[in-house]
């Protein structure tokens, strides 16, 4: 474990202006492990030693960081300075949350963050030049708090009074509301933000101005969350954990974000132990973290069933998924075991269940209340489609989260959700068209269908992490194993690798998601495992060549990553193919409720279901499946490719037009559609027999949805069941998996043995219209 303070002033280079004020800042030492996964036996790269390449991302990437490039930072410093009593310049602060309300100064930490990796990326001095002053700025802001005896403790930096934030403590325990003199709004969350802006200007930049604001801010942090509210008339000592779990505990106001990730890193940084302790006093003591290290599911509770004083029956997404990324973090610095347990036991009651397809959670649900920021109940995922959809936010920390849970169980499933999310909701919350005044970010991300998504979001929380989520694309292609001996390959992005450490570039040439291969080419000498992800929709087709010749020393099963080790040499090329094929995912509680996917990408069906009986668009597809069960084939074929290189599907009568998910305008769009096959068909020889559903005693949601049906006895249908065994090599191997299958059902009851006859017949007169 790295512990230094050390600053490398670099004087030489700092220039006094005629007024004494210093204008070029020092540079820190950086020490070379930060940040997340860096006790963990797998590590991140920096964000500077990767750079993103030409294609979707970086088109992403482009149209935000014209907006952060044109942005005027003055904005954010106007309700810091009016704090302080500084003065203004003539300019108007951000708007939205970042207003005076409540919520003010976090979305200056979210533009701190934003600018910060952007310049890490290509280095372009106009944001370290935006950054330098705007850290200088609020240097100055937090001194004046301090000299001007403004605050309690010293240290604290806001764009809104200190007080905002001891309020929510004893004695008073302020809740959320409007009002700016009593009530509060997320105020941890708030410090959080900004904290994390200047650590991440620190790492990113070396800012050595940033770390010193931030270390003042973590000392502050320490006296307010443990002395706290000292001056107040009705104070009766420090805070006892009972209550801090009853802070955490309320609905918003208690919202802290990451405020538990900094702390440990600011350990990290002075091997001052009471950062750690700080971070450890945001634990959700009383209703939530120990159900999360005993596994037991309580995000959504009948109502006064809930644990806690004062906790809702229902979560908040968002309120709760980044403290499980901050207990990662004490867990990084303190071997605590639980804190793991936590935040892996927590990731998977989300994961995959209460998870949608694009990679979002939340939603609201026909008879629930109308907040779509809560979580669903455990397994409901079909009843909370149809209303409404997922808080971008949620998704940008659901992918902290498992990329940080990947660093220590390299289980590659967390990957696949991350790639998900990486190439649907985050490239999907940026809409494809510039603005130098507008982030032009998602909130929401509907699933109802022919829904539309919405852009703006300027000082919003969602256009907060939407800033962040698209200047830091490249951050987790490569990881390295903590001993060098390992190359970890999780994601395919056009980008170049730069190792110094290990005298390695690695170059990755690819259009993915665009196409379906990657070309790898090495600089550098000597042994190394590079391990490539099989991505676990890569079921089919998946290899993986060096300078030409096939790798066969491993088959590659999806889901796990493929171990290339040998010694390598200037000029090597490795070439990976991985055939995207379209497939269908079914909802885990109703199965007729159903996406359409191609590789990690959700296809979205463009256009408002016209049917007034069902608010879905309806689909039959098996009609078209050949023996290969390729959906491409004549279901969903691809007809034409957009000037951007994106494909265009329509289904096989020419009725709808699907297209990626990241593709971001305004038009109306369906994420799920409803699978309507009601007879049991080859080709186009309809057996007249119902394509019937076996009953697979589906589990009930946790906690029932009024006016809805649990899924209960639902489950497949014979057809989705023969075909989820496609391919088939022969007409023979078909009929066998017809026959095995109708057997079963006539088993289960569920077909008469003339109804069984009857489809095994058409089965086998199928021969010419299944053929290839
Ligand atoms: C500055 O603060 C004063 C008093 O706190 C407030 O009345 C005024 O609206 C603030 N100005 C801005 C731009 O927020
Ligand atoms: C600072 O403020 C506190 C209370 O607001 C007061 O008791 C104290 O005397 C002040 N100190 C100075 C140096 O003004
Ligand atoms: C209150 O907290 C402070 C600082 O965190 C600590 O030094 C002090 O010992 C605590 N007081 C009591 C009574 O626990
Ligand atoms: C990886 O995680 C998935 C999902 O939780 C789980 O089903 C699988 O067993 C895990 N794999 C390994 C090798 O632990
Ligand atoms: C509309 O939906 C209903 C209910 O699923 C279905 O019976 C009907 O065939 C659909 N109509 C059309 C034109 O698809
Ligand atoms: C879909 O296309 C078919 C044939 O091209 C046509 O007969 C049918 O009316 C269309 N359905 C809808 C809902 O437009
Ligand atoms: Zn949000």
């Amino acid at each position: 474990m790295t512990r230094l303070y050390r600053f490398l002033f670099t004087f030489g280079s700092a220039l006094l202006s005629e007024n004494g004020v210093v204008t070029a800042h020092a540079e820190a030492d950086v020490p070379s492990e930060y940040g997340p996964g860096s006790t963990a036996p797998v590590r991140p790269f920096h964000l500077d030693q990767v750079q993103l390449g030409n294609g979707l991302l970086q088109e992403k990437r482009d149209r935000i960081k014209t907006f952060l490039e044109s942005y005027d930072e003055r904005k954010f410093l106007v309700l810091f300075n009016n704090q302080t009593g500084r003065p203004n310049p003539d300019v108007e602060p951000p708007g939205g949350w970042e207003d005076g309300g409540l919520l003010s100064g976090h979305w200056t930490g979210h533009f701190l963050t934003a600018i910060s990796q952007a310049y890490a990326d290509q280095g372009e001095e106009v944001f370290k030049t935006k950054l330098d002053w705007m850290v200088k700025e609020l240097a100055s802001c937090q001194d004046a708090f301090t000299a001007r005896n403004l605050t309690t403790h010293p240290g604290y930096l806001g764009a809104l009074p200190e007080d905002t934030v001891l309020r929510l403590g004893p004695p008073r325990f302020a809740v959320y509301g409007s009002n700016l003199d009593t009530n509060t709004w997320a105020p941890w969350y708030t410090q959080h933000k900004i904290m994390r802006g200047l650590l991440d200007a620190y790492y990113n930049t070396k800012s050595s101005q940033a770390l010193d604001v931030v270390v003042k801010m973590a000392n502050w942090a320490h006296l307010a969350i443990t002395v706290g509210d000292k001056n107040h008339p009705s104070y009766k000592g420090n805070l006892t954990r009972d209550d801090l779990n009853y802070m955490w505990d309320l609905y918003i106001g208690g919202e802290f974000g990451g405020a538990n990730e900094i702390f440990p890193e600011i350990y990290q940084l002075t091997g001052d132990n009471r950062h750690l302790e700080t971070a450890k006093a945001f634990d959700n003591r009383e209703s939530l973290f120990g159900a999360a290290v005993e596994d037991r599911d309580i995000l959504v509770t009948s109502p006064g069933k809930q644990p806690g004083r004062r906790r809702a029956a229902r979560l908040h997404a968002n309120t709760h998924v980044p403290q499980f990324i901050g207990y990662l973090r004490v867990y990084e610095h303190s071997d605590q075991q639980d804190y793991f347990d936590a935040a892996k036991n927590f990731y998977s009651w989300v994961v995959p269940h209460r998870y949608f397809a694009h990679g979002g959670t939340g939603g609201t649900f026909p008879g629930s209340d109308t907040n779509p920021e809560l979580f669903q109940n455990r397994g409901n995922v079909a009843n909370a489609i149809a209303t409404n959809g997922a808080e971008t936010c949620t998704t940008y920390n659901l992918l902290k989260l498992a990329r940080n849970l990947f660093l220590h169980e390299h289980n590659a499933t967390y990957m696949d959700n991350y790639e998900r999310g990486l190439f649907n909701m985050i490239p999907g919350s940026r809409r494809d068209s510039s603005s130098t005044s507008d982030p032009l970010l998602t909130y929401f991300q509907p699933l109802t269908p022919g829904a539309s998504r919405e852009y703006g979001n300027t000082g919003t929380c969602c256009g907060g992490t939407g800033m962040e989520s698209h200047t830091k694309y490249q951050e987790t292609v490569y990881f390295r194993s903590a001993d060098g001996s390992a190359l970890w390959v999780n994601l395919y992005v056009p980008s170049a690798l730069t190792w110094e450490e290990k005298g390695f570039t690695v170059k990755q040439e690819t259009s993915f998601p665009r196409t379906d291969s990657a070309k790898f080419t090495i600089n550098g000498q000597g042994p190394l495992d590079v391990k490539l992800r099989v991505p676990a929709w890569a079921r089919k087709g998946f290899t993986v060549t060096v300078n030409g010749q096939t790798e066969s020393n491993e088959k590659p099963q999806p889901g796990t990553y493929l171990t290339v080790s040998r010694t390598w040499n200037t000029g090597d090329v490795i070439e990976v193919r991985m055939p995207f094929s379209i497939r269908i995912e079914r909802s885990i509680d109703r199965p007729d409720t159903q996406a359409i996917m191609r590789g990690p990408i959700l296809l979205q069906i463009l256009g408002t279901p016209s049917n007034s009986s069902d608010s879905y668009q309806q689909l039959s597809l098996y009609r078209y499946l050949k023996l290969d069960g390729d959906y491409a084939r004549a279901a969903i074929k691809q007809t034409s490719t957009s000037a951007a290189g994106d494909p265009l599907f329509t289904t096989s009568d020419g009725n709808l037009t699907l297209r990626p998910y990241y593709i971001s305008d305004e038009k109306p769009t369906s994420s799920y559609f409803r699978r309507v096959e009601p007879n049991v068909v080859f080709g186009t020889i309809d057996t007249g027999v119902p394509n019937r559903k076996r009953n697979d005693k589906l589990p009930n949601y946790d906690v029932p949805v009024s006016g809805m049906d649990s899924p209960g006895s639902d489950g497949p249908t014979f057809l989705d069941l023969v075909w989820d065994l496609a391919p088939f090599d022969t007409h023979a191997a078909f009929i066998k998996v017809v026959s095995d299958t109708a057997d079963a059902f006539v088993s289960a009851g569920l077909y008469t043995a003339a109804e069984r006859d009857t489809i095994v017949k058409g089965a086998g007169n199928s021969e010419k219209e299944l053929a290839a």
